[in-house]
């Protein structure tokens, strides 16, 4: 501290006569200030306007710019400005050939203790006070992406290299939260991108056409979702476990006016009594211990949009009550509020049970039934459907291979057959995991029966032993082994030969045999 003013007992300064705080502290109080008012970084244009009103209240300053770069060439842009009166704020951009644009592109400081001597900040005219003119570069990594400006109130005694330091400092606090901005941005401009293309991808997902089946039960399902999509109707889905009654609830959601809103999964079998309440209706704050503070529940997160009850014969009496309550009248309240709120929600419920029963044995309510009842789809179990189970096996091999890189074209007949045979109690999702394993166990291009799970090989095959003898079977399976090793061999007979260990001649004989056209390989 060259200029040092008085010293009070107790190392502080103050200026003598006013009582002020003396120079220096002013600085590192502004600094403080500034620093405060860069951390909200909610709107940085205000902060930077708050920045300079602490220059202007504390550091004589007339008027005060900070200009950002805003493209490649591009002329500075005033992203702030102050001044009032006859130094009326500078202009919406920096042009070029002027000083400030100079700062700029070296990226060097400019301070001019008289401005009435510098002819490139333009003349003066008679009488008008005297300012001085301080720019500074914003730097980032040694390079500027904007200046800051300020014009002073000229004082003969003013310690210029200090005060040029001193809006130095300031300025690269600017720099450092254009630094932060500009990542914020590019997180933000991520995530608005991410958002974008995950809607596109669920959209695409849960297009009606996803849901694979010509079955004639699949086809009935199919026109009841498209019908109910449109309206806000409430939805009961009812199938056994794994007949692909959430990818319904979805694909309804998906494709109703709602689509852009939320879709809210509640699984009601995989919450504890005591936490389902407070899951579906939020709760206020205080209204148990732990209740820290409001919190809303998926009601209302599901505001405008669609609510999945996923296991709705699960839920208690005493939660049925309340869901009876939100049906019919659209409103509920919060555990430990009063306050009645209000949601725009669609309901779609899908249970497994058999809601009949648990009626008959006192653990659901009948009207409950009757106000989910109002549009329900029955999802027909696979072994109802045997003629989806190809399509769909032939969907789950062809993206589980992509999935787990493999180059797998098809199943074998055999294979087929006892996917055809077996009764399928868990559904598609048995099925989805069958292929599943089959494509992790499977070594070439085809998926074979020796591929498939214990469970399949010992299913109950009375309906394919009545419509196949063993030696059809056999004469299949060896069909299948020939033009596996056709493919591989590429249509080379005696190659493939080699490749099943057998002579030429009895490959030939079996090719004639089973009518294979092996040219097709080549
Ligand atoms: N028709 C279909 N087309 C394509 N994939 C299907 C079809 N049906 C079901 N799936 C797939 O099968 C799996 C099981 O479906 P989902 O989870 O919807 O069944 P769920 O009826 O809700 O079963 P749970 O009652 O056990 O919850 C999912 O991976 C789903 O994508
Ligand atoms: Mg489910």
């Amino acid at each position: 501290m060259s200029t040092s003013p008085d010293t009070d007992s107790g190392g502080r300064h103050f200026d003598l006569g006013t009582g002020r705080p003396s120079g220096e502290i002013r600085k590192l109080t502004s600094l403080l200030e500034v620093s405060q008012a860069l951390a909200n970084a909610t709107n940085f244009k205000a902060s930077l306007h708050r920045v300079l009103e602490i220059l202007e209240k504390s550091h004589d300053a007339v008027r005060s710019a900070v200009a950002l770069e805003s493209g490649e060439r591009l002329p500075l842009d005033v992203a702030a400005s102050l001044g009032s009166g006859r130094d009326k704020a500078w202009a919406a951009t920096i042009p070029a050939g002027s000083l400030a644009r100079q700062v700029f592109t070296t990226g060097r400081p400019v301070v001019v203790p008289r401005i009435s001597r510098e002819p490139a900040l333009g003349e003066r005219k008679a009488g008008e006070d005297e300012r001085s003119f301080v720019c500074v570069p914003l730097l980032l990594n040694r390079r500027a992406t904007g200046v800051l400006c300020i014009e002073l109130r000229f004082k003969p005694d003013r310690n210029y290299e200090r005060t040029g330091k001193f809006f130095g400092v300031v300025a690269s606090m600017i720099a450092q939260a254009i630094k932060v901005q500009k990542l914020l941005e590019a997180d933000r401009e991520r995530l608005v991108q991410e958002n974008v293309r995950l809607q596109g991808e669920l959209r695409e997902r849960y297009d009606f056409s996803h849901i694979l089946g010509t079955s004639r039960a699949m086809h009935a399902v199919s026109e009841q979702m498209m019908q109910v999509a449109r309206s806000n109707t409430t939805v009961l889905i009812r199938g056994e476990s794994g007949t692909g009654k959430e990818l319904i609830a979805q694909a309804i959601h998906y494709n109703s006016p709602r689509a852009s809103k939320p879709f809210v999964k509640v699984s009601c079998a995989a919450l504890p009594d005591t936490l389902i309440e407070s899951e579906l209706f939020g709760y206020e704050k205080g209204a148990f211990t732990g209740a820290v503070a409001r919190k809303a529940g998926r009601f209302e997160r599901a505001d405008g949009g669609t609510l999945f009850l996923d296991e709705i014969g699960d839920v208690n009496t005493s939660v049925q009550v309340k869901l009876l309550r939100v049906l019919q009248e659209r409103e509920f309240e919060r555990l430990g509020g009063t306050e009645p709120v209000r949601v725009n929600v669609r309901l779609i419920a899908a249970t497994n049970k058999q809601l009949e029963d648990a009626i008959a044995a006192g653990a659901f309510r009948e009207d409950l039934l009757y106000r989910l009842n109002v549009f329900t789809i029955f999802v027909p179990p696979l072994r109802e459907r045997k003629t989806d189970v190809l399509l769909l096996a032939d969907h789950f091999l062809e993206r589980l291979a992509a999935d787990h890189r493999k180059r797998i074209r098809r199943i074998s007949t055999p294979a087929i057959d006892m996917l055809m045979a077996y009764h399928w109690p868990g559904n598609v999702r048995e099925l989805q995991n069958v292929i599943e394993r089959a494509v992790l166990v499977c070594d070439g291009d085809v998926v074979h029966a020796h591929h498939l799970p214990p469970t399949l090989q010992m299913a109950d095959t009375s309906e394919a032993a009545a419509t196949q003898p063993l030696s059809a079977a056999l004469a299949a399976y060896e069909k299948d082994l020939i033009q596996d090793a056709l493919k591989m061999a590429r249509g080379n007979r005696a190659k493939a030969a080699r490749l099943l260990h057998a002579t030429a001649r009895i490959v030939n004989y079996k090719i004639r045999k089973y009518r294979i056209d092996w040219r097709r390989f080549r």
